[in-house]
């Protein structure tokens, strides 16, 4: 069976991954191989209707196991309907956030345990995992101050506070160390040409000729 190749994109707000993420379907459309683009939550109908439920309204709305619980249900549903096919059918799949944001999110930020985390992993994700992640990395002040300026009704995380905010960093940065040959670590303070050729650099090593 044909394998694709599973890329996510994480890092706390404003970081520039929906940028990045057009800026490298661009690059990838160019090589011929078929380029899935999706997000999460969402990415599925059904996991869309979930993400509303998740982004907006009240910060406390949900506790932090709940929200664990609803990200996992989006997950599943997107995992079955969009990313699994696509591997299958062999698609480079470029994902807005993924597993790696609700240990960020969830665990550090709001306090779910990690083993409770971990075991939905194990039961959920199946065999799919990300190939490679590019983790999006700046200071929490300074990503917020980007998200604001972008305004909308999908703000109920960045409105969480901002030690909040530095736990996501920290917890990222961690994932980044522990995982070193899954994670790559990008410094998304500079301009946005220059992180998209450290995208791209590090998507064309590891994904190697079409
Ligand atoms: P976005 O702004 O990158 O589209 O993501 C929506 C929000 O959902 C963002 O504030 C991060 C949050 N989120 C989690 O808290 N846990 C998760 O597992 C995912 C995928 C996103």
């Amino acid at each position: 069976m044909a394998r694709g190749f599973f890329i996510t994109f994480e890092g706390g707000e404003g970081a520039g991954k929906t940028t990045q993420i057009r800026r490298l379907e661009a690059r990838l459309g160019a090589t011929g191989r078929e380029v899935v683009i999706t997000r999460e939550p969402g990415g599925s109908p059904g996991a869309e209707a979930i993400r509303a439920l998740l982004v907006t309204g009240d910060a406390e709305r949900w506790s932090p196991m709940t929200e664990t619980l609803l990200m996992y249900a989006a997950r599943r549903d997107h995992i079955e309907r969009v990313i699994a096919p696509a591997l299958a059918r062999g698609a480079v799949v470029l994902c807005d956030r993924f597993a790696d944001s609700t240990r960020a999110y969830q665990g550090a930020g709001g306090g779910a345990p990690a083993e409770f985390i971990g075991a939905l992993e194990a039961a959920v994700l199946g065999g799919v995992r990300p190939d490679l992640t590019l983790i999006l990395d700046l200071p929490a002040d300074m990503g917020l101050a980007r998200a604001a300026g972008r305004g909308g009704s999908e703000a109920r995380f960045e409105s969480k506070g901002a030690a909040f905010h530095s736990r996501l960093r920290a917890a990222f940065l961690a994932i980044a160390e522990a995982e070193p040959d899954r994670c790559v670590l990008i410094d998304a303070t500079r301009d946005e040409a220059t992180v998209g050729a450290a995208v791209w650099s590090w998507v064309k090593s590891r994904l190697g000729p079409p």
